[in-house]
């Protein structure tokens, strides 16, 4: 038999360290209830593992509210994005439409922000772990886990919170969910470039050879974005190749011109819609893309994690406090409405400004005629606006 070398007791157990985890874990702490977090990777490589960098205005406002609020400092808010299509920008201007802007911060930013804000209120974080397993998630919670000495450690809790990613154990340990699934037949080559900003906001573009995105991070760092095939080896881009792509891609008859620099990362990003209903069984709750996936177009993962972790917090302050179980029923149907919206947006852009393989010549017409009409209604631009900022919670 193994030797448990500690045991632990506390009020919520979260599996998964990532910004959704770290997140349940800051709001429990505000409502005065202890949490321990757990993760296989190290708080290095979540901070290093480049992901999206948009957020939506109440995440914004969800963080800044809760003190974690170096965004507003060091964040960039952007009023609005450019569709581009048929070599000519159109912009779509979120404030101007809708009163409400987004907030350029890269999910490793947030990341740094909430974990340090934890490690400062003296959180019981513990990365780097392995061999997690989850128990009795009925009645009597019990998470085992290996540290990196290689001796067993056991955590029971009241509650599991199952934020550990699209590779998720904890979702499989909901006993009769439905899993929704969309596959595309493309996926993302991401760079991260050394070179200037090319534009001031964001840029999605649909080309007769695939959508491409130019988006920002520092003064000298960008990332940018090109559909591309899924099988495709990051190894056969060189330098030249990504930029002449990304110029084919981008190019007009208003001569837009993306400014060049040596790119220092490139990965393929896998594509697919998924959810998982209900979010709840029993004593665990799952949040982030341990319940969904929405694909990159539109950066709505973060943003529904963090949805998800305000949504979570407040189900399990009422259901503590009241020591009232039936509480967290209402959690999957108030984190599901706001994720079926994020996916349907998601899905909606993506098919949008993708290229499909086999789109017939009356596909591509009818594509940019859906653009030209979001451009050209200004209902159209604001529907588009509103599903960009974030639908507020009704
Ligand atoms: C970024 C990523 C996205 O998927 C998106 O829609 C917008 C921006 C980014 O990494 O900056």
């Amino acid at each position: 038999m193994t030797t448990i070398a500690t045991s632990t007791r506390t009020r919520v157990v979260i599996v998964g360290g990532g910004p959704a985890g770290l997140m349940v874990s800051h709001l429990l702490h505000l409502a005065g209830l202890d949490s321990v977090v757990l993760d296989n990777r190290t708080a290095r490589t979540i901070e290093t593992t480049h992901r999206a960098g948009i957020l939506e205005r109440d995440s914004v406002r969800l963080l800044a509210d809760t003190g974690v609020d170096r965004v507003l400092t060091a964040g960039h808010r952007h009023a609005g994005i450019s569709l581009r299509f048929a070599g000519l920008s159109h912009r779509i201007d979120f404030e101007g439409l809708t009163g409400a802007s987004c907030w350029l911060y890269p999910q490793t930013d947030v990341f740094a922000d909430l974990h340090r804000t934890r490690h400062r209120d003296g959180a019981d974080l513990r990365y780097g772990i392995s061999a997690t397993e989850v128990h009795d998630v009925r009645d009597a919670p019990r998470v085992r886990y290996t540290d990196g000495e290689g001796r067993r450690h056991e955590i029971t809790a009241d509650l599991v919170v199952g934020a550990d990613g699209s590779r998720s154990v904890c979702r499989d340990l909901v006993d009769g969910a439905t899993r929704y699934f969309r596959e595309y037949p493309f996926a993302w080559f991401g760079v991260l470039v050394e070179a200037p900003p090319s534009a001031p906001e964001l840029v999605y573009a649909r080309s007769e050879r695939g959508f491409a995105l130019i988006s920002q991070r520092t003064a000298s760092i960008q990332r940018m974005y090109f559909q591309c095939d899924p099988g495709e080896d990051p190894q056969d881009w060189s330098d030249d190749r990504v930029w002449a792509e990304l110029q084919c891609r981008l190019a007009g008859e208003d001569g837009l011109r993306l400014r060049e620099g040596p790119v220092l990362e490139r990965t393929v990003l896998p594509f697919r819609s998924f959810v998982q209903a209900p979010m709840r069984h029993g004593r665990l709750l799952l949040a982030g893309d341990a319940a969904h996936t929405v694909p990159p177009t539109g950066a709505k993962g973060l943003n529904l994690a963090l949805a998800d972790a305000r949504i979570l917090a407040e189900t399990i302050e009422a259901a503590l406090a009241g020591d009232d179980l039936s509480a967290l029923a209402r959690y999957t149907d108030r984190a599901l409405a706001r994720v079926w919206k994020a996916q349907h947006f998601s899905y909606w852009l993506t098919t949008m400004l993708h290229r499909t393989p086999g789109a017939s010549a009356f596909d591509e017409q009818r594509q940019l005629a859906e653009l030209h009409t979001v451009v050209a209604s200004p209902s159209g631009a604001r529907y588009l606006a509103e599903g960009y900022t974030g639908w507020p919670e009704p």
